[in-house]
């Protein structure tokens, strides 16, 4: 017998922008898709139509629609690099990387060991993304195999595309923290088994970084991506000059950090590197060529005092490297990727350089889905992809509302004008609603 399924159709009429295409390489104006009175109509939570309300609305007459006059319907965020153990010890004074790892970071993540308390880090770690508009991230979670299990059940529970992985490292650390390389093999393949492609999830194979893995170790997470072709590779990378340093040190048979990983086999497409703040030009070109990403995480560099990120150097018409922002959470001070953005702008500052607003924009939207290959179910409203999306006020604050009086910005420079006022001063309170697959999964009272 056959049944039939009723389509559900939704439709949202706003104010929308989002990109078409890569602000780096091509014109402002082509990139950008701004629609000041537009219809969003989603069938099933994936995108059916979005034009102007005015040449859509007898075609979808009898459609209910969900309106938020004077506010800004963009793509949901999305965060290339985050560690979900590491919400409670966000603020942790006073050191750098290696330092600030072993004496804020190894104890926190051994706590989750206990699924139980897993689960409850992972609640409030996906209630904060959602609450800051992030629909999608790339997420570490700790060596232990519960705290993958808890935090994959709970997004899966709200139909979230996440993409996690458990923390390997079997080296240079507190013995609490270890796997051994054969244990993290094993372990991963089993979580790959179970998660990966499991509604909406993704799998990450997730080295910590090269100093915390033997060779084994390396050459075995090799072994699990040629395994799993589609699964990603994600770690760190070039975050901090004493980690640089012993990075050479440990390897002293490599060119450099980046052969590390190259040597073991591990960078490729889908292969997402954190911080690359003191990579050199080859290995800009290293990464260009093998189509691997970078995720740029400031608020992250700025607080360990990392250094400065070479966007434009990442993003040259030569050697284009795929990049996204990260908010590195606990190392990054903010769940939020407008203040991420923020922190961004003036990265670039301190190097003389500009990220224009749809620049900072694309990369929050468009640009972290390319850089995590996603970019053809996620990060824009192009019929088909999946309707995550974020309901955004430029006015959030009486000084933000003070800043711009009109709400609905008239012209593409009026646009900019505007969202760089949101990503300079916006945070959570700009993000008023959040929606997974056109159900909506975070809101707040607005002002
Ligand atoms: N390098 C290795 N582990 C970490 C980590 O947890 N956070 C950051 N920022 N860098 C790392
Ligand atoms: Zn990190």
């Amino acid at each position: 017998m056959t049944q039939t399924f009723k389509k559900t159709i939704k439709a949202f009429r706003s104010t929308f922008l989002d990109f078409v295409a890569d602000p780096f390489y091509v014109p402002e104006a082509e990139c950008v898709r701004y629609i000041p009175d537009g219809l969003l109509i989603l069938e099933d939570g994936k995108v059916k139509e979005l034009g102007a309300y005015d040449q859509l609305q007898d075609k979808y007459a009898d459609i209910p629609v969900t309106a938020y006059p004077g506010r800004l319907i963009m793509p949901g965020f999305i965060d290339t690099h985050i560690h979900f153990p590491q919400t409670e010890m966000i603020a942790a004074y006073g050191e750098q990387l290696l330092e600030w790892l072993s004496k804020y970071v190894f104890p926190a993540e051994r706590k989750f060991k206990d699924k139980a308390y897993a689960k409850e880090v992972a609640t409030v770690f996906l209630d904060e993304l959602l609450k800051n508009g992030t629909t999608t991230a790339l997420v570490f979670a700790a060596v232990f195999p519960e705290s993958v299990d808890a935090f994959f059940e709970e997004a899966d529970r709200r139909n979230l595309r996440m993409i996690a992985g458990k923390v390997m490292m079997d080296r240079n650390a507190p013995s609490f923290i270890l796997d051994t390389a054969e244990s993290s093999y094993q372990d991963t393949k089993k979580l790959i088994e179970k998660w990966h492609k499991k509604g909406r999830l993704l799998y990450a194979v997730t080295p910590r970084f090269a100093p915390t893995s033997s060779n084994q170790q390396l050459q075995l997470a090799e072994k699990l991506l040629q395994e799993y072709p589609d699964v990603y590779l994600h770690t760190h990378i070039s975050e901090n000059l004493n980690e640089v340093a012993w990075v050479k040190e440990l390897f002293s048979e490599c060119n450099g950090y980046l052969d590390v990983y190259d040597q073991a086999g591990l960078v490729k497409e889908r292969s997402v590197f954190a911080h690359g703040i003191h990579l050199t030009d080859q290995e800009f070109q290293r990464l260009s060529e093998t189509k691997a990403a970078i995720a740029f995480c400031p608020t992250s560099n700025l607080f360990l005092g990392s250094g400065l990120f070479k966007i434009e150097q990442a993003k040259s018409a030569e050697h284009p490297v795929k990049v996204g922002l990260g908010t590195d959470i606990g190392a990054g001070t903010s769940f939020s990727i407008l203040q991420t953005a923020n922190e961004a702008y003036k990265v670039a500052q301190l190097r003389q350089q500009k990220l224009s607003p749809f620049k900072a924009l694309f990369l929050a939207t468009l640009g972290g889905a390319k850089a995590l290959c996603l970019d053809n179910i996620i990060g824009n409203f192009d019929v088909g992809k999946e309707a995550d999306f974020v309901v955004l006020d430029l006015r959030s604050t009486p000084l933000m509302a003070f800043r711009n009086p009109d709400a609905i910005p008239k012209s593409l420079e009026e646009l900019a004008d505007r969202t760089f006022s949101l990503i300079i001063m916006g945070d959570d309170r700009a993000v008023q609603a959040t929606y997974i697959m056109g159900e909506l999964a975070s809101s707040q009272q607005s002002g």
